[in-house]
């Protein structure tokens, strides 16, 4: 059995660990700063396999020893953004976190696949990247999955059409840059530019683009996990199946797209190993430009995250 290593036994780490072992997909160990937490939800997930016809198994602790061999290495720990707070905010709190647990996953697994989720998911991302110094194509967050799941929930509910027959397009970055592009997207083939106004089209992109705030502010205690762990063990899934499958994940790019050394969500296409290439779309010129902005203003996000890092080196 294949082994995934969920860091962060949290809501968004629980839920992906429940996802992955219910559906039989890989072993799972689940870690966390609080160990009896890890090891409590781990047993309260096993416990469920019965029902499940899932023969994964299941750990938590805190102990590192527990991710050893892992194929996927899944980082979730850190703090969740608090009503009001920016993922800028986050940037500090969390870089310290995700930089120790990336050191210990990836210093037990080191052959494995990395997938982020901690936001700010692009910014943190950069910096796994660089504590792992692996190869690009192993280190990607999470994001453009789970931005395209819910502007393709939001138009299916618009247009009474179930959610999976919209193929949704979100390129950019996990925040107030992202690019949800109406255009590209379909409803069973339809472009959604097509069936909906422009007044509706921006109303669905901003709704997208807020999608995470909205859910914060109606929790008023933690943020969104049941889609976003959704979409983690779907990517697992696709890694440890050697799917192919095409996904937007948050990638460095070296020369895609004309953008060079900087972390934003792209089409690529994910197997084992990691993604495999880069998918660049034809886009309209205001879509490059916009492109091309965020991924100058995330640029200058990963120059602060760099200089956080030599400030704080071990
Ligand atoms: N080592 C290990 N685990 C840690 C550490 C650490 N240094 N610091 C914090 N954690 C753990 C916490 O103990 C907690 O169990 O990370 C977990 C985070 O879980 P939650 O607070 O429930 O947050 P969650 O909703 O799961 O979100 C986690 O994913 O989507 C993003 O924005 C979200 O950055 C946030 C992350």
């Amino acid at each position: 059995m294949r082994k995934v290593a969920v860091i962060g036994a949290g809501q968004v780490g629980s839920t992906t660990a429940m996802r992955v072992a219910e559906r039989g997909i890989a072993d799972v160990s689940l870690i966390d700063i609080y160990g009896d937490l890890a090891r409590g939800k781990a047993l309260d997930i096993a416990q469920a396999l019965p029902l499940t016809d899932s023969s994964s198994r299941v750990e938590g602790g805190s102990d590192y020893g527990l991710a050893a061999g892992s194929d996927v290495v899944v980082i979730t720990a850190g703090f969740p953004r608090a009503p009001g707070m920016s993922r800028s905010d986050l940037l500090e709190k969390n870089a310290a976190v995700v930089r120790e647990v990336v050191e210990k996953a990836c210093a037990a697994a080191p052959d494995a696949v990395l997938i982020m989720v901690t936001n700010p998911l692009d910014e943190m991302t950069h910096l796994a990247w660089k504590v792992t110094g692996w190869e690009r194509r192993r280190v990607m967050g999470m994001a453009g999955l789970l931005d395209g799941s819910r502007l393709a929930s939001f138009a299916a509910a618009e247009l009474g059409v179930p959610p999976g027959q919209v193929q949704p397009v979100v390129l950019g970055s996990h925040g107030d840059a992202m690019l949800p592009l109406a255009r590209l997207t379909s409803v069973a083939g339809v472009p959604l530019a097509e069936i909906l106004s422009e007044g509706k089209l921006e109303e669905l992109n901003a709704r997208t683009r807020d999608g995470g705030a909205e859910i914060v502010s109606l929790l008023k205690q933690g943020s969104a996990y049941y889609a976003p762990s959704a979409c983690v063990a779907r990517m697992v899934r696709a890694v440890l199946m050697d799917e192919d499958m095409l996904v937007v994940a948050s990638v460095r790019l070296e020369g895609e797209y004309g953008l060079d050394d900087v972390f934003l969500g792209v089409p690529v296409i994910l197997g084992w190993g990691g993604w495999k290439r880069v998918v660049e779309l034809p886009l309209h010129p205001e879509e490059r430009v916009e492109l091309e902005a965020c991924a100058a203003m995330l640029r200058e996000r990963a120059e602060m995250v760099d200089e956080w890092l030599s400030g704080n080196s071990a």
